[in-house]
């Protein structure tokens, strides 16, 4: 294995409480890559010798971004119903189905052409843990490959087969049920770590969702759950009482949902490309933190409610739209979304974790929101290797 030094950084994110503050921030510093680990991380001054050096000439270097909550399996675009609700059409579900017709017409490679096509575009804003949800095929076999393919890009793999009932259910909801619980679920195990369900008035309701998560808990998988997105309902409630990692969207949410995520410490994770692209309000991170609920945020990156792949977006909105500081969006970006996917290896700059940072175009992590639209990252490293 050869080492790295990275020297010359003006303003290190770590997200390492050992290094203060909520960040661990650490300026003028360095860090050494081992492989694909990081080895050594600290000022400057103090930095060992490595076998090669990089002086990044006072940029600053943050924690790649780990997007937790992404729909890239699909064929297709919803161009014109975007064109439609910016002139005053609301957001449906229902525009799901229109992406699960194109999706199941598409060939395998076209499909991993397109999810390669978007990591490619999400590693070049800097993220580099990506989760990936199946959900625009809704058979058997169409879910079964939307999850083999996601598997080719991310270990972060999630099931949901419970998106939307396809129209060929329309009559037979519970039937649709029993296949996602049984064949679908049969199928979709062995690609996924992860299983979700739509938990919302035109999807599934309750009962459907506790029976659906549960399944795929028997069959090994752990839980993820769309709630609260269009209006008030049972999803962060199911979420909070199954031991989800994660309760996804929360945009409408009762005082006993941000209590039971507060003390359930279930991960609420904020999507706001989807309310940005919807022209919805903004759910209320200041309220969920405050409460002391762990916030990650998001893209929701899909063809339908918000089709964007960039974390550089998510926080300039978080931080002018949803009452969350520069930093409290930053450290929801990278350590919260690492939280969101239980994962303690990624999110943060320290030694032994993986070697994922994004090298910014810019003194400080404050120029992600101070800087809205402009491509600030100038270099992606995923497992020590610069892309
Ligand atoms: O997370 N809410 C459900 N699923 C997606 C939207 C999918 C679509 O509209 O195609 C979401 O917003
Ligand atoms: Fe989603």
């Amino acid at each position: 294995m050869t080492s790295l030094l990275l020297t010359g950084i003006g303003s290190l994110v770590t997200n390492d409480p050992a290094q203060g503050g909520l960040l661990g921030e650490i300026h003028d510093a360095a860090v050494v890559i081992d492989g694909s680990r990081f080895a050594w991380v600290g000022s400057r001054r103090d930095a060992p010798a490595a076998d090669s050096a990089l002086d990044l000439g006072g940029r600053a270097v943050i924690p790649g971004f780990v997007d937790s909550h992404s729909h890239l399996v699909f064929a297709g675009d919803r161009a014109e119903e975007f064109a439609a609700r910016m002139t005053g059409q609301p957001y449906s579900a229902g525009g799901i189905r229109t992406t699960v017709v194109a999706t199941r017409g598409a060939t395998d490679d076209q499909l991993t052409a397109n999810v390669a096509r978007l990591v490619t575009e999400m590693r070049r804003q800097g993220t580099t843990t990506v989760e990936i949800k199946s959900g625009y095929g809704l058979t058997v076999a169409d879910e079964s490959r939307a999850l083999a393919i996601a598997a080719n890009f991310t270990d972060e793999t999630t099931f949901l087969g419970a998106h939307v009932v396809p129209a060929e259910f329309a009559d037979d909801p519970a039937g649709y049920v029993d296949l996602v619980t049984g064949a679908m679920l049969e199928a979709a195990a062995p690609h996924a770590r992860w299983i979700d369900v739509f938990v919302e008035r035109g999807a599934f309701d309750e009962d459907q969702a506790r029976a659906i998560l549960l399944a795929g808990k028997e069959k090994g998988l752990e839980l993820r759950v769309h709630a609260n997105q269009l209006g008030e309902g049972p999803g962060v409630r199911v979420a909070c009482e199954l031991g989800a990692a994660a309760a996804d969207h929360c945009t409408h949410l009762s005082d006993a949902d941000v209590d039971a995520l507060a003390s359930t410490g279930v991960v609420a994770g904020l999507l706001p490309a989807v309310e940005f692209s919807t022209r919805s309000p903004y759910p209320d991170a200041r309220r969920l933190i405050d409460a002391g609920v762990t916030v990650a945020l998001a893209t929701d990156c899909n063809p339908g409610s918000g089709y964007s792949s960039s974390m550089p977006l998510c926080i300039a909105l978080a931080v002018r739209e949803m009452r969350m500081s520069p930093a409290e969006a930053l450290w929801s970006a990278t350590a919260g979304g690492a939280a969101s996917l239980r994962r303690t290896d990624v999110g943060r700059i320290a030694p032994g974790a993986r070697a994922d940072l994004a090298v910014l175009d810019a003194p400080s992590y404050l120029h992600l929101a101070y800087r809205p639209g402009v491509p600030l990252v100038a270099h992606t490293f995923v497992d020590g290797r610069q892309l």
